[in-house]
């Protein structure tokens, strides 16, 4: 039987070629109307006072937080003890120890920076003694040395430390921040929530008055909204709902500079990786690298796991007593390129636990093998939890992103050598205790000839004529 050609030959007369056209002019201006409608209508429902969430408008050029922030925060180093000089000097060491120039670009300022009631006005005003020349002056002198600037406030009544925070002072504070100070960046915390009859919102609707605040202020004005960075706490699942409002959210309570807190982090973060995208980050909390318990080997992992899970880089330690050790933690620069990856903005995520079953909670011994994709290749994390150095193997095809019958050249990014070539698994040789591995693997072409068995996975691999790998009939098992 003759099959009917699709497109009409070349012999088809003037006239049915016309409707034709006509045919197809009409489907595709249907299909317009259509696809207009329903962006409209879609447009209409995220802006519609019904709709639980409503998103930023400004999605322009200059839409801040597409990458992880990176830069410094006074609080896991100074708490309220803040003033201007010590900002400052702080600047100026982000700048000459180099990094400014690795892209920690942001220099934010935390709680306890103003005095204890609003003026006559109704306005936050900078504690004089901490800040003499004014809140303006400072960030006028951190943009002169390149950076942008951060601030802080709160969703409630007060910040944690009662201070005064922003709960229906959200449009005039808003425009203190951004339009006066010069702002680059808010954090907006979650202390001092009002009463339920006062409130009468869920967390969700008390970040949106601020949300809400900051994309009317940049309609008006014409500028980039701020960059919106919310400390919820990971109460009420921000990850579930905060990327509709913010860039950023914090996922738990306070870190502390010590591992048990850094492991209990991490454990909470494997199981919501895939909230992680551009303008979408889970913030794992400030970096605790070079401060209080935490040892060499642990301030390492605790900054590769951040990064890797791109989280917000903020340093936090006293940047005129830092170590040398903490300074070359802190400026691992191939760590940091996969945290900025332009291309990749997805977090690596556990493929296998590890210590304890796959997908279960354990605070101490999180998920220890992780893999992810980067604009370079694989990113592989091996994480050691024990108290003693380990062996740790995986086999390459564990991981979603390696290749079946592939080899792959291993870059180790804390020793930034080339290593060997991996076939088939990978072994990290007597990790340290609460060690860490990090590596590229780039695929490497095919794998050698005549391995055995001729695949990874044996549960249900088999030959083409539908022998297991292993000769025997599949329908014998
Ligand atoms: C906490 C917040 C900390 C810090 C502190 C200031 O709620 O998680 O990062 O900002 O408030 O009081």
């Amino acid at each position: 039987m003759e099959t009917q050609p699709l497109l009409p030959s070349r012999g088809v007369s003037r006239s049915r070629l016309a409707l034709l056209k006509t045919a197809v002019v009409s489907v595709v201006l249907v299909a317009a109307i259509a696809a207009l409608l329903s962006y409209s209508g879609s447009l209409w429902r995220s802006r519609s006072v019904h709709s639980p969430v409503r998103g930023p408008s400004f999605d322009g050029d200059g839409r801040p937080g597409r990458l992880p922030v990176m830069g410094y925060n006074t609080w896991n180093a100074y708490y309220c003890d803040i003033n201007e000089d010590k900002i400052l000097k702080t600047a100026r060491l982000m700048k000459s120890l180099g990094l400014l120039d690795l892209g920690y670009n942001y220099v934010n300022v935390d709680d306890c920076y103003s005095e204890k009631q609003r003026n006559s006005n109704g306005d936050i005003v900078e504690d004089p003694e901490k800040f003499p020349s004014g809140m303006r002056t400072l960030t006028d002198k951190i943009h002169d040395m390149g950076f942008k600037a951060g601030i802080y406030s709160d969703s409630g009544w007060f910040t944690c430390q009662i201070y005064p925070g922003s709960f229906q002072n959200e449009d005039r504070d808003i425009k203190l921040f951004r339009d006066n100070w010069n702002f680059d960046l808010l954090k907006y915390d979650n202390c001092a929530i009002p009463f339920d009859n006062v409130i009468k919102e869920g967390m969700v609707g008390k970040f949106q008055r601020m949300a809400d605040a900051i994309d009317n202020l940049s309609k008006n004005t014409g500028r980039p909204p701020i960059l919106f960075s919310l400390c919820q706490w990971g109460e009420e699942q921000p990850w579930l709902w905060a990327k509709k409002i913010s860039q950023t959210w914090r996922t738990t309570e306070d870190i502390g500079a010590n591992w048990r807190s850094v492991m209990d982090i991490l454990n909470r973060n494997s199981f919501i990786t895939w909230a992680n995208d551009f303008y979408s980050h889970n913030d794992m909390d400030m970096l605790e690298v070079g401060n209080g318990e935490l040892s060499y080997e642990e301030a390492k992992t605790h900054f590769t796991a951040w990064a890797l899970l791109k989280s917000p880089l903020l340093v936090g330690t006293d940047l005129p007593s830092a170590s040398e050790e903490t300074l070359s933690i802190l400026k691992n620069e191939e760590i940091i390129a996969i945290n900025q990856d332009p291309v990749v903005g997805a977090s690596i995520s556990p493929f296998r636990w590890g210590i304890n079953p796959d997908w279960t909670y354990n605070a101490t011994h999180p998920a220890q093998f992780w893999s992810g994709e980067s604009e370079n290749g694989t990113v592989i994390m091996l994480l050691n939890t024990l108290d003693e150095p380990a062996d740790l193997t995986f086999n390459l095809t564990e991981s979603p992103w390696l290749r079946a019958g592939r080899q792959y050249s291993v870059r180790d990014l804390w020793t930034h050598t080339d290593n060997d070539t991996a076939v088939r698994t990978f072994t990290a040789h007597a990790v340290p205790a609460h060690g860490v591995v990090a590596l590229l693997l780039r695929d490497a072409g095919d794998e050698p000839e005549g391995l055995w068995p001729p695949c990874m996975r044996l549960n249900w691999c088999m030959a083409e004529n539908g022998t297991r790998y292993d000769g025997r009939d599949f329908m014998e098992l």
